[in-house]
């Protein structure tokens, strides 16, 4: 057994924050990621019980989504090969308000080792990780009428709070809910980043069928096309319309508004566009 910390994920928006942080502190990290060492693929189990070998600490993240045909039962078989293996913690990212992440939240809770739940809000990194960067770009921002305000998080904050999590005992069985300090509008967000980027951004809210044929116009996958339906028709209710302080609380300091998030993003040059 080593302090080898395993982040799943790794190469992705949440996992390859919480690897830079945890190697800044020195801590050694292993990468689950397809193209790590050993790989690691949820479509694989066969490889899961290398990835594990002599870890103590996981980062558990689940890809594309815990909607996904068969997740759970990935995750159930994910968590049995990581206890046999001789893991003792697990901190998950979990989603807020979805009836299927609290299933899986189920799994790691029922697991018979040291947990904690970070349910996440919608994070701000989709604006230029993500979905909807495609749009920020094009200058054309298009979604379904949304029934709720979000309180988006930045992820820089979610990882200091995973890291608190997988270094600080204190952080054992407690669930996190983890919102910005403020509910925005997507006409909102759009609007602070087009200020920042100083280029005009079309927005316009549309019913779900004309907002499932441009998505099918742009060819984006069906997996997403059903994920941003899911979205905003279930979870965007008003059900994660509230702010909790748990970020405060775990890392001591307000978190990240959505200017300064914006301030931080423009500056990688993400929203720049080639002439
Ligand atoms: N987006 C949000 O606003 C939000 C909010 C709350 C919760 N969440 C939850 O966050 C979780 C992660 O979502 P995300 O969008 O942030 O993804 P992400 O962590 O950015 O995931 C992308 C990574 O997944 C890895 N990956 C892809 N297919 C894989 C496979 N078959 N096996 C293993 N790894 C694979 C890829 O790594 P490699 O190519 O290196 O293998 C890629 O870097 C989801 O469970 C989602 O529900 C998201």
């Amino acid at each position: 057994m080593t302090n080898e910390i395993l982040v799943l994920g790794a190469t992705g928006k949440t996992g390859k924050r919480v690897m830079e942080k945890l190697q800044k502190m020195g801590i050694p990290v292993r990468a689950g990621s397809r193209n790590g060492t050993p790989p690691f693929d949820w479509d694989r189990s066969e490889g899961w019980a290398s990835v594990v070998d002599g870890i103590q600490k996981v980062y558990l993240t689940y890809y594309p989504d815990f909607m996904a045909p068969g997740a759970l039962e990935k995750i159930q078989g994910f968590v049995n090969t990581a206890k046999k293996s001789g893991v003792q913690q697990l901190v998950f990212l979990s989603g807020r308000g979805e009836k299927e992440a609290e299933e899986a939240e189920r799994i790691v809770i029922d697991s018979g080792l040291c947990w904690t739940i970070v349910r996440s809000s919608w994070f701000m990194q989709n604006f230029s990780e993500f979905f909807f960067l495609d749009n920020i770009l094009e200058g054309y921002f298009v979604i379904p009428k949304p029934k709720a305000f979000e309180p988006f998080v930045d992820l820089d904050d979610l990882a200091e709070v995973v890291v608190e999590a997988l270094t600080d005992a204190r952080h054992n069985g407690k669930i996190y809910e983890l919102t910005g300090p403020e509910l925005l509008s997507f006409k909102d967000t759009t609007r602070l980043i087009s200020e920042a980027i100083n280029r005009p951004i079309v927005y316009e809210e549309v019913d779900m069928n004309g907002y499932i044929k441009i998505l099918g116009d742009y060819q984006i996958p069906e997996d997403i096309i059903w994920l941003m339906q899911y979205l905003f028709t279930e979870v965007l209710d008003g059900r994660n319309e509230s702010i909790t302080n748990d970020i405060e609380k775990v890392i001591g300091r307000k978190p990240v508004t959505f200017a300064e998030y914006v301030v931080k993003a423009n500056r990688t040059g993400v929203w720049d566009i080639q002439h």
